[in-house]
């Protein structure tokens, strides 16, 4: 960690003022020059918070795992620890979405009820 490049948000915003690229996202430092024009989500977005933290931007838009792996890329390092935001732990949100299984059973139990019901009717009052 001691060779991580260690950046103040004031150095960030005036890094390359001329042709800056770069961007905090949750702490990290990063140079995305070489993705501009990669960025499947387009030049302009990047551009637009260039020098500034991109924290929530990023995360709005719920880049995938994929994006995280590539963005490793492009990191040229990380802020100062007095600079730092507190990381909220975001609430993992699942891709499975857990259903409350009630069970074949639970569905079932009325119409099997009233079907015993009914036949208990029909046999009583028709045979
Ligand atoms: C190094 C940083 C970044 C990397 C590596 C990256 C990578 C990607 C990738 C791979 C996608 C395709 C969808 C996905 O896999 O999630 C994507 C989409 C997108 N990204 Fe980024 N991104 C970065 C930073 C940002 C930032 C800072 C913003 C906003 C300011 C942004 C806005 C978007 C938008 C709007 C899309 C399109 C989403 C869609 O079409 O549904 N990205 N990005």
């Amino acid at each position: 960690m001691s060779d991580t490049k260690r950046f103040t948000r004031a150095e960030v915003s005036s890094y390359n003022k001329k042709d800056n690229t770069v961007i905090i996202i949750h702490n990290h430092v990063y140079d995305v020059k070489a993705f501009l024009d990669e960025h499947p989500g387009g030049h302009e977005v990047l551009v637009n918070v260039v020098g500034k933290d991109a924290t929530e931007d990023f995360d709005d838009i719920g880049h995938s795992l994929d994006a995280k792996e590539l963005m490793k890329k492009y990191r040229i390092g990380e802020l100062v620890d007095e600079e730092k935001t507190a990381e909220k732990k975001r609430p993992q949100i699942s891709s499975v979405t857990v259903v409350k299984e009630e069970g074949f059973l639970a569905a079932w139990k009325l119409p099997i009820f009233l079907g015993i019901l009914a036949t208990v009717v029909w046999q009583y009052f028709f045979n």
